[in-house]
């Protein structure tokens, strides 16, 4: 994406990345760049429901609702934008601004905003969940692309996408991405998963934290996409715990590698520990740069790629009583 990083971990988005003093603390320890907090369509919106039916007790007037919307997305607005502008002045880093997005509204416009007060580059969360079964699939990928384009034409800087991976195809996705103006993409988002209490008959949350056995998730896809969509850049999210993932990552064909429930289990004291490793490894193997590395492991750069796309356990179950 054009972005100079010294090396390849980036905070992913969350509340760690929300205020300026988490980020310095972050780049203090060896960061190497950063994605902010989400400015969120969906909560928003939610916000204006509550306090529309709250008003609406209180004999409410036809105009509220426009109102109130104006006036929590205004201000929601200017402290992401005081995010960005701060941020840029206390660290040396790339700076991500990220915008999530269920539909391609207004709040795409914010990207102009988030450029205007300096982001380095634009980081889209979309995820649209389908509810309705008459949906058809191709619908639901056009949105992601109607998202982007609209971003696309209000920008300069580069824009990547960040999407989860409930998509029936990940290698069309990114190719249409890719050819509708991704500069990069990040494979995957995880999102909030509901459980159920036994103890309370209660729908509840399922655990926030990823697992170090969740970069299965998408190692697979990482390995295919980098092969199969030249210069589309990779970042590699979700269950990335230690130095070994991200270099495995990179390996597959990552670009960089984002990091965020080992952040929130370990603080930024973590991050030496990451680089150590992968200092390590590239002593060990005597790589001199991440280039030297990268891709090694891809679908197209090994001797069997079949691997990458076995997907039954047949042989595994046939050898075991
Ligand atoms: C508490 C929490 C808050 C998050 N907030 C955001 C957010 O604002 N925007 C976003 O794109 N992703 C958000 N995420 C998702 C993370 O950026 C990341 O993609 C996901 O947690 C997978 O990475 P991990 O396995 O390292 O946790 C959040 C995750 C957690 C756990």
């Amino acid at each position: 994406m054009g972005l100079q990083l010294k090396n390849p971990l980036v905070a992913a988005s969350s509340g760690l990345t929300g205020s300026v003093e988490k980020i310095r603390e972050l780049a203090t320890a060896g960061i190497g760049a950063v994605v902010l907090k989400s400015i969120f369509e969906e909560q928003i919106n939610n916000e204006v429901t509550n306090l529309l039916q709250k008003d609406q007790q209180n004999n409410s007037y036809p105009e509220a609702e426009d109102y109130i919307k104006g006036y929590l997305r205004d201000n929601t607005i200017t402290k992401h934008l005081e995010l960005v502008e701060e941020t840029k002045q206390a660290v040396d880093i790339p700076v991500i601004a990220s915008i999530n997005c269920v539909s391609s509204d207004e709040w795409t416009s914010f990207a102009k905003d988030f450029e205007q007060a300096g982001a380095d580059a634009i980081e889209l969360n979309i995820f649209y969940l389908p509810t309705d079964r008459n949906e058809r699939p191709g619908m639901v990928e056009q949105l992601y692309l109607d998202v982007l384009k609209k971003v696309k034409s209000q920008v300069t800087i580069p824009v990547s996408v960040k999407f989860g991976l409930n998509h029936s195809n990940i290698l069309g996705m990114a190719d249409k991405l890719k050819a509708n103006g991704a500069d990069g993409i990040v494979m995957f988002n995880r999102f909030f998963e509901p459980d159920i209490n036994l103890e309370t008959l209660e729908l509840t949350s399922s655990e926030v934290f990823s697992l170090p056995t969740d970069i299965r998730r998408s190692l697979r896809w990482v390995g295919m996409v980098s092969s199969a969509v030249p210069k589309l850049e990779i970042a590699a999210s979700t269950g990335i715990h230690d130095g070994q993932a991200v270099i495995k990552q990179i390996l597959a064909g990552a670009t960089v590698t984002q990091l965020c429930s080992t952040l929130y289990i370990n603080g930024a004291k973590i991050i030496p520990a990451f680089l150590d490793e992968i200092s390590g490894f590239m002593k060990k193997w005597n790589f001199k740069k991440i280039d030297d590395f990268r891709g090694r492991l891809s679908y197209k750069n090994i001797p069997d790629p079949m691997l990458y796309e076995r997907s039954q356990f047949m042989k595994y179950f046939s050898n075991r009583s």
